[in-house]
Parts: structure tokens; sequence; C-alpha cells
């Protein structure tokens, strides 16, 4: 069995969550739920990112104690992640005392190493990045990805030696060719390190919200080397060794663009130098943009809080956007508008209108009763649902969760085109009617399977209302998505529309 260990970026806890997190952790979480389908054994950690400057500033402006704002800001991430139905099997605060020991194992053994050594810093810091940049890499002086202005800090502090992995960092590039994806960011990440590496201060004696370095009392650990190590944390490193070796390194570390360099640069080399693989795979989506531009916590830009969504349309709607609408890897605008054309073509249009049809024709044609597709020989939509499995399970594997919910509509909207050829509706009840709408129930069973990983609240119910029993979410590959599954026989429901179609 294949081991498929799935991670998010740890969340900083100086605001609330919005809908750039709710858009990395959905996809995660539906990569997760088709691994699950897909029978390999799944681990799925998110959690928040607490220390630092940044949260150490934000709980003082709203006059709290780190550690007492950091506790309510995760219960907020928490809540977002139930809202939408996020299945984690962990939840990591970095201020655990797990995550401690995690931390400051990993950097004891990459001192004890030789990478580790004493020096002096002066450089340009972006606070909200909590990374120092150099003169050429600012924008008009500001940070590159705040757009905010940047201060002077000057530290005596601890260093990695980063420089002295250049070459073996582009050694593992050459030699992982899907070690990082997509190839663009693989382009932009491999560019930073042929230009050059530059050690990096990864301790602090100017705050203490941090993992104190168990070698010298005076400093705490700098945020990006504490947070980073949280994927090692969830796996039990330094703690259990057999689980820690039976999870890593498959590891699917799932970002956004704001953080490649920490994740493709810094963190392989970290690994490196403590003697582990790096991980397995680094993905890194592009920005959900709002008129242009990126939402976050710290521009002030338009905020989106994932409740509001997911009251206004529901959450297996705000699901199927986050994951349909944008190719991962690109740049996507997101917008009310947006929402609501796809809401009405996808869901009220093809999937809800699908079922509502094939219920009300079995109600008034076939007595209330399913009856039993055509066996794949003899059935048009045997093919196609073979094809869109394949493009479907495609799709998942390579990280293009767009695809495979495309291809799943496509079985929809063959479905659809299947019954207005045929208009079982007109025809008298009988063998002709009984076999297109048995088709029709077995082409909507697939999809519950297929939709599941999207929409396992929207599959359940359409697998209920074909009076299926047991769930879609718990459905096995390959067994059930192959044609025939449907038995037949079994009393179909009429409920509401799934999706009634929106008008504004
Ligand atoms: O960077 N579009 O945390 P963070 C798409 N604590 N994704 C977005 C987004 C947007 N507009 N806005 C945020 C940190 N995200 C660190 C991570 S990991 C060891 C430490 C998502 O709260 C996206 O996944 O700033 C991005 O990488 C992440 O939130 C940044 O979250
Ligand atoms: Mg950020």
């Amino acid at each position: 069995m294949a081991r498929f260990y799935q991670t998010t970026p740890i969340y900083y806890v100086n605001d609330v969550p919005h809908i750039g997190h709710a858009y990395t952790t959905v996809v995660a979480d539906a990569m997760c739920r088709f691994h699950r389908q897909a029978g390999d054994e799944v681990f799925f950690l998110t959690g928040t990112d607490e220390h630092g400057l940044k949260v150490a500033q934000s709980a003082e402006a709203h006059g709290m104690a780190p550690a007492e704002w950091a506790a309510a800001n995760a219960e907020r991430f928490k809540e977002a992640w139930k809202l939408l139905d996020v299945a984690y099997d962990d939840f990591i605060r970095t201020t655990e005392p797990r995550h401690h020991l995690a931390v400051q194992a990993f950097l004891s053994r990459i001192r004890d190493n030789g990478w580790i050594e004493p020096g002096t810093y002066e450089g340009l810091y972006c606070i909200s990045c909590e990374a120092y940049y150099t003169e050429d890499e600012l924008v008009d002086g500001r940070c590159p990805v705040h757009d905010r202005p940047v201060v002077t800090m000057k530290e005596e502090n601890y260093f990695f030696k980063l420089s002295a992995f250049e070459s073996r960092l582009i050694e593992w590039y050459e030699s992982n060719p899907e070690a990082v994806q997509p190839a663009t960011k693989r382009n932009e990440a491999l560019g930073f390190i042929r230009s050059g590496l530059q050690d990096i201060s990864i301790t602090r004696t100017s705050l203490r919200w941090g993992v104190p370095v168990p070698w010298d009392a005076d400093h705490v650990f700098y945020v990006w080397y504490d947070a980073l190590i949280n994927y090692l944390t969830g796996i039990g490193y330094g703690d259990d060794e057999e689980r820690f070796s039976a999870w890593w390194p498959a590891s699917h570390h799932l970002i956004g663009k704001d953080i490649i360099r920490f994740h493709c640069v810094w963190w392989p080399a970290m690994c490196m130098a403590a003697g582990i693989d790096p991980p397995s795979q680094v993905f890194v989506h592009g920005y959900l943009l709002v008129s242009g531009r990126k939402m976050s916590k710290t521009g002030g830009l338009t905020q989106i809080a994932p409740r509001d969504l997911v009251e206004d349309f529901g959450v297996d709607a705000v699901r199927y956007h986050l994951l349909r609408d944008v190719s991962l890897g690109s740049d996507g605008e997101f917008s009310h508008e947006g929402m609501v054309a796809r809401y009405n073509s996808d869901l009220a249009n093809n999937l809800g209108n699908l079922l509502a049809r094939v219920a009300t024709v079995v109600a008034s044609r076939c007595g209330g009763l399913g009856p039993a597709p055509q066996p794949a020989g003899s059935a048009r939509l045997a093919d196609v649902a073979a094809s869109v499995v394949r493009d479907w399970e495609a799709g998942w594997r390579r990280y293009a969760p767009h695809e495979a919910l495309e291809a799943a509509w496509r079985l929809i909207r063959e479905t659809n085109a299947e019954l207005e050829a045929k208009e079982p509706w007109k025809a008298p009840p009988g063998p002709g009617v009984e076999a297109v709408l048995g088709d029709a129930l077995e082409a909507l069973r697939i999809v519950a399977v297929l939709a599941a990983p999207a929409m396992p609240r929207t599959s359940g119910e359409v697998w209920r209302r074909l009076g299926l029993s047991g769930s879609p979410v718990d459905a096995r590959l390959p067994e059930a998505v192959v044609w025939g599954g449907y038995p037949g026989g079994l009393a179909v429901e009429r409920g509401p529309a799934l999706f009634p179609r929106r008008r504004d």
C-alpha cells in the first residue's frame, strides 16, 4: 500500500483565516480524499505558525499575551476547517511541547553535523515575511511580496551555512525533476539557487516569543527555522522513529508561491544538513486574486471569510469552486460573479438538473424504483465513464483537481445529452425507458464517487437518493467506478433541488 503524506503551510495566527488559506487547505483535503479512495494510507497535516515577531506584534496590538492571542486564532482556523469539511488527521500548533522538542532535536542535529555557526548579521528585514531581503530584491525599496517598508536589523546570532548547499541542491533538482512542481516554479527556485545562496541567520535575541535554542539560553529560533520543522513533528521526528521513517519522505507539501524560497531552497537544504532525505514533492500553487491583487492579512486588501461564503453558497459549492475554477499552479481571479456563474452552470444546471430529471422520470415511468443499467458492452455511457475515470484519476495524481473535476462533469453532460436525445419522459413505460434510466442512474452513481473528494456531502446525498447504502466517500477504486455497480430495484428519492438556481 502506498503512503501519501499531505501537508499545508501552517498559517500565521496574526489574524483570522481568509479564502486564500481555505484554497490551499481545501485542495489538500480533496487530494487526501482522492488518495483514500485510491486505497493509499493517508496522513494529512495542517496547523498554525504561532511564533515570531509578526505574531508577537499583532498580539500586542490587540492587548493580549502572544500565547493567548495565538490560542484564540488557532481556534478560528480549526473552526474554518470544520466548516469546510476539511478532514485533517492532525492539527499542529508550533507552541506545543512536542514541536519544541522536534525543533530542538532537528537543529541540534544540524549543529552537530557542523552546519550551524555563530556570526553577526545586518540586513533589511520584512516583518510580514519574517525574512531578510537584499537591496536588489526590493521593489522601490519595499518588500516584493507585501509591498511594505522593510526595517534594518542587526543581530549577533547563529547562522545556518546555506551557502554550502548550492551544488547539492542543484544536484537534487536535477536528479528529481518532479520534486518541485509545476515546472515554472521549479525553474524559479532553481534560478534562485544558481544566483548564489547566502548563509541564513536562524536565531534571535531580540524577542522571546519562539522555541528556545537548547545550546544558548539567550536565543530563540527564527520563526521559519521553527515552522518548517512542523512537517517532521507531525510524523514523530525525534519521538517515534518508526512512525517517522514510515512517513518520511513520502511527503507532499502544498504551498502558495509566496513561500517558495523557504520550501524549495531552505527546507531541502535543512533536511540534507540534518541527514534526512528532502521531501518527495513541493507543489506550488498561485494566488487567488481579488480585483487583481493578492488577498492578504497584512495588506488591508479585500478579505473574504470562508464563513460568509459557506453561508451564502453552501460548503460543497465553495469547495467545488476552489477546486474547479483555477488551474492549480496559476493565479486565479476570485469574484462573486464568477462563483455564481459556475454554480449555476456546473452545479444547478448540470449535476442538480441531472439528478432531478432522473428521479422525476423514475417516479413517473418506473414506479419509483430505479432500473438496472445495461451491460457495459451495450451502454454508450459505459465507454464515456471509462474514459472519464481515466482522466479523472490522472488529474488528481498530477495535482490538477480542475482537470479531474472537468472530467467528472463530462460524464454529467454526456448523461444529460443522452436523456435529451432519448426523451424517456415522453416514452411509455417499458424496457426502452428502463434501459435509458438504468444507464443514467449508473452514471450518477459513478459521478457520486468521482465528485466525493471535492463534494463529500453532495456525493453522499446523491448516493442516498439513488437508494444506495454506505457512502461514496468510503468507495474504493477501482471497483467503485467499474460500470454496473448500480443494482437496480432500489427506491429513488425525489428530493428538493440539490443546488437551486441563483438569480444574483
Ligand atoms: O506564510 N492565494 O503563513 P501565512 C492563494 N506561516 N493562497 C493564499 C493566499 C492567496 N491570496 N493567501 C494566503 C505563512 N494563501 C507561514 C507558512 S509553512 C512551514 C509556514 C495561502 O498565514 C497559501 O498557501 O502567510 C500561502 O502560501 C499561505 O496561505 C501563507 O499563509
Ligand atoms: Mg503570508
